[in-house]
């Protein structure tokens, strides 16, 4: 009964709440999705023995640190290596021979990847590998580029350093385990080669709809769309459309698909792994 007092309190609150961590911290959460947030804002709540958002936004005001504690919560970081493997699978056989071989025709030697929200690294690490185990011997013939973004401070202070706990890479193939980490204390680094590949800095995905990368050949944007309401979802795949080169690939995650503003304007490679394809001169597929 009394719980549900609180919670139809809160409900009004929600708004003001959302609206002044974006003018305190810089962080947007006003269109994210209102179950993920309000399950997460329990936590902060919990956290810090306040009842209710009203007072949870006096209690931001005398502890600004705060700030950044209910951002970490509110960005779920939950990543892993080669997360998706049939995905991954599917780059190598459907996306790679196809680019590689139109870079070759065109006498171009860049590969420009961009993994959009990268948590703490796994994901960008993955494709850096994946490349070094297509390429082979051709990896030196190209200049490779892979972008690692992501909104969380200290997730990219991990991927940065690049080192995992035995769990996070004990499960890998031991081509990947022992090919491309090598130990290092308590856990795995990943090895120099594929670190130099890869180059992390904060980017917010909502926060502009203009691209920081242009003409990428190949952008990840995976499990981060499900956290965003489907208007936003819009304003960020316009974004990463024009950061696409054409032919540019969209890989985005397993339960993911492209907003109804870019239908027909991307062209379906796999349905199961979310690979699409911008096509060259010209939208209709
Ligand atoms: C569940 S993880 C996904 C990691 C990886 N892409 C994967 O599929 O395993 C979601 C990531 O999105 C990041 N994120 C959330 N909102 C973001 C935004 N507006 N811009 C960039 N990254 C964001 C979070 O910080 C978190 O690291």
């Amino acid at each position: 009964m009394m719980r549900n007092a609180i919670a139809e309190h809160d409900a009004i609150a929600l708004e003001p709440l959302l609206e002044k961590v974006y003018r305190g911290s810089g962080h947007d959460f006003r269109q994210y999705k209102r179950g993920t947030v309000i399950r997460r804002l329990e936590r902060r709540l919990h956290a810090t023995g306040v009842k209710t958002y009203w007072a949870y936004m006096k209690f931001l005001d005398a502890h600004p640190k705060e700030y950044q504690k209910l951002a970490d919560d509110l960005t779920i970081k939950v990543s892993g290596f080669f997360r998706n493997p049939y995905t991954f699978q599917q780059v190598t056989r459907l996306v790679l021979p196809e680019l590689v071989a139109y870079k070759r025709n065109r006498g171009e030697r860049s590969l420009r990847f961009w993994s959009t929200a990268c948590a703490r690294g796994e994901e960008a690490y993955s494709i850096a590998i994946m490349l070094a185990q297509f390429l082979g011997h051709r990896l030196p013939d190209l200049d490779i580029s892979i972008y690692a973004t992501d909104i969380s401070h200290q997730a990219l202070k991990e991927a940065w350093a690049g080192v995992y706990a035995p769990k996070d890479v004990d499960g890998l193939p031991s081509a990947i385990s022992e090919g491309y980490f090598t130990s290092s204390g308590e856990g795995y680094e990943v090895a120099a080669d594929i670190k130099q590949m890869v180059s992390f800095s904060y980017f917010d995905l909502t926060s502009t709809t203009e691209p920081p990368f242009l003409n990428l050949d190949c952008i990840f944007c995976c499990n981060v769309l499900i956290y965003l309401q489907r208007t936003l979802q819009e304003k960020v795949l316009e974004m990463l459309y024009k950061s696409l080169a054409a032919p540019g690939y969209l890989v985005l995650g397993e339960v993911e698909t492209p907003t109804s503003n870019l239908r027909g304007r991307l062209e379906c490679l796999d349905s199961k792994a979310k690979i699409y394809r911008k096509n060259e001169g010209g939208n209709d597929v």
